[in-house]
C-alpha cells in the first residue's frame, strides 16, 4: 500500500490539515494516511505548544469525525525520550514490527497489512525550500518519498525545488494538486477566534477552555513547566483520555488559582496534574500503595487513589515536596488544617472546565476572589451528594467541613 505519514504539532488541528489529507487520498497519491502528532517537537519547544495529550486527542476527535476510514492516528512519539526529529519517527514507523500490528489494530486485514509498503512523508510545498536544513534530510528520504501538496495559488515552484532536492540528495518527490483552504495554526491562535475550525475541534477547545487555561503556565517557572510537559507524556500511559485531560486541566486551573491567591503556582501546577495519577491502576495495587502512605486512614475504594497517587508522585515522578504530596493525598477527603494549596487542588478537581456534573457557575465565579467561599460551596455540594447516595462521610471530611464553616 501507499502509506502517507503526516506529522505535525496540530495546535490546533484545522481545515488545512483536513484538506491536505483528503487531497492525498482523493488524488490516489495515498491509500492510507497516518497522522502523527509531535510530542517533543524539535522546532517549537515548551510552552509555545499545548501539551501533547491535548493536541493528540483534539486531532483524534477531528479525524474520527472527518475520516471514518483510511486515516489513522499514531501515538508513537509519546514513547520517545527527549526532542523528537522526523527521522527518528520514520525509522520506527517503517519497521514491519511497528507497521503491521499498527495497521491490523486499525482494522486493515492481515494480508494487506503485511504487504511491502511504500512510505511517503506528506507535506505542503512550503517546506521544500528549507527541507535540506532539516535534521538528516537524506536519511529521511531513505525511508519515505516526499509527497508534496501543491495548492492553487501557491507560488512555490515545486518543479524547481524538486530538481534542487534531486541534485542534493538524488531523490524524486511526488506531487499532487489540491484545492482547498490554507489555514494556519499560528494565525488562528493569534486571532483567538476559533470559529473557522472544524466543529469537533471547536468543541474540544471550548470543553477544556484550553487556550485560556494554558495561560496559567505564564505564572510558573520554566522548570515547573518542563515537568508539567514531561509528566503529561508519562501520564498518557497511566490514564485514559478523559481522565488524562481532566488531570491536566486540574494542573492548569490549580496554577491559575494559586496565582490568584498568592500561593506557589509551581507546586499547584504539579500537585493538580498528578492528583489522579493512580486512579487507573488496579484496586489491589492502589490499596497496597495507599497502605504504604497512610496505613488504614483510607479504606473506601473510591478514596484509595489519593494516597496511592501521592506514592506514585514520589516514587515514579520524583516529587519530594511534602506540600505537593499532601495536596494529592487529601484531594478527595480534605482534612483538618487544609493549606491553601490543599484547598486549591481540592477545588480545581471539582470545577476544572470540562466538569459538568452539577451547576458549577457560582463556585467558578467565587474561586478567583473567595477561595474559602468556593470551597465551602463545593464541599456542601459533595456532602449533599454523599447523603443522597447513603454514603458515609469520611471523618477527615467532617473535620474539614467543621473548620471551614467555623471560619465563616
Ligand atoms: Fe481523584
Ligand atoms: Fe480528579
Amino acid at each position: 500500500m501507499r502509506i502517507a505519514l503526516f506529522g505535525g504539532s496540530f495546535d490546533p488541528f484545522h481545515y488545512g490539515h483536513i484538506e491536505l489529507i483528503r487531497g492525498a487520498l482523493n488524488s490516489g497519491a495515498a491509500d492510507i494516511v497516518i497522522v502523527i502528532p509531535t510530542v517533543n517537537n524539535s522546532f517549537k519547544r515548551g510552552r509555545a505548544l499545548l501539551p501533547a495529550p491535548y493536541r493528540y486527542y483534539m486531532t483524534k476527535n477531528a479525524l474520527e469525525k472527518e475520516f471514518p476510514e483510511n486515516v489513522f492516528i499514531s501515538d508513537i512519539e509519546f514513547g520517545f525520550e527527549g526532542i523528537t526529529y522526523t527521522v527518528n519517527t520514520l525509522r520506527e514507523i517503517v519497521k514491519d514490527s511497528f507497521i503491521i500490528p499498527f495497521l491490523m489494530r486499525n482494522g486493515v486485514p492481515g494480508d494487506l497489512a503485511a504487504q511491502r509498503h511504500q512510505f511517503f512523508w506528506l507535506c505542503g510545498s512550503d517546506i521544500l525550500p528549507t527541507f535540506d536544513k532539516w535534521y538528516m534530510p537524506e536519511k529521511i528520504l531513505s525511508y519515505a518519498v516526499l509527497l508534496v501538496a501543491q495548492r492553487k495559488g501557491d507560488y512555490t515552484d515545486v518543479r524547481e525545488q524538486g530538481a534542487r532536492l534531486k541534485s542534493l540528495f538524488g531523490c524524486d518527490i511526488a506531487v499532487f494538486e489540491m484545492n482547498g483552504v490554507d489555514q494556519s495554526s499560528s494565525a488562528v491562535k493569534t486571532s483567538g477566534n476559533y470559529d473557522s475550525l472544524p466543529p469537533s475541534v471547536r468543541e474540544f477547545i471550548d470543553t477544556h477552555d484550553i487556550y485560556n487555561a494554558v495561560k496559567a503556565l505564564d505564572h510558573c517557572s520554566d522548570e515547573a513547566c518542563a515537568k508539567y510537559y514531561q509528566f503529561a507524556g508519562s501520564l498518557y500511559y497511566l490514564l485514559g483520555g478523559k481522565r488524562l485531560l481532566h488531570t491536566l486541566n486540574v494542573g492548569l486551573l490549580s496554577a491559575k488559582l494559586a496565582f490568584d491567591h498568592g500561593a506557589d503556582c509551581d507546586k499547584a501546577l504539579i500537585a493538580g496534574e498528578l492528583h489522579d495519577c493512580a486512579k487507573e491502576i488496579n484496586m489491589d495495587e492502589q490499596r497496597r500503595l495507599a497502605q504504604a502512605v497512610s496505613g488504614d486512614l483510607f479504606v473506601d475504594d473510591k478514596l484509595l487513589h489519593s494516597p496511592a497517587g501521592a506514592y506514585l508522585a514520589k516514587e515514579t515522578f520524583g516529587i519530594e515536596d511534602q506540600e505537593i504530596l499532601d495536596a494529592i493525598t487529601y484531594h478527595t477527603t480534605g482534612r483538618g488544617g487544609m493549606t491553601v494549596l490543599d484547598k486549591i487542588v481540592y477545588l480545581a478537581d471539582k470545577i476544572e472546565p470540562s466538569r459538568t456534573y452539577t451547576d458549577l457557575s457560582e463556585m467558578r465565579r467565587l474561586a478567583p476572589s473567595d477561595l474559602d467561599g468556593a470551597v465551602r460551596l463545593c464541599l456542601d455540594s459533595v456532602n449533599d451528594k454523599f447523603k443522597r447516595k447513603g454514603r458515609a462521610i469520611h471523618p477527615l471530611t467532617v473535620e474539614f467541613g467543621r473548620q471551614l464553616h467555623k471560619e465563616l
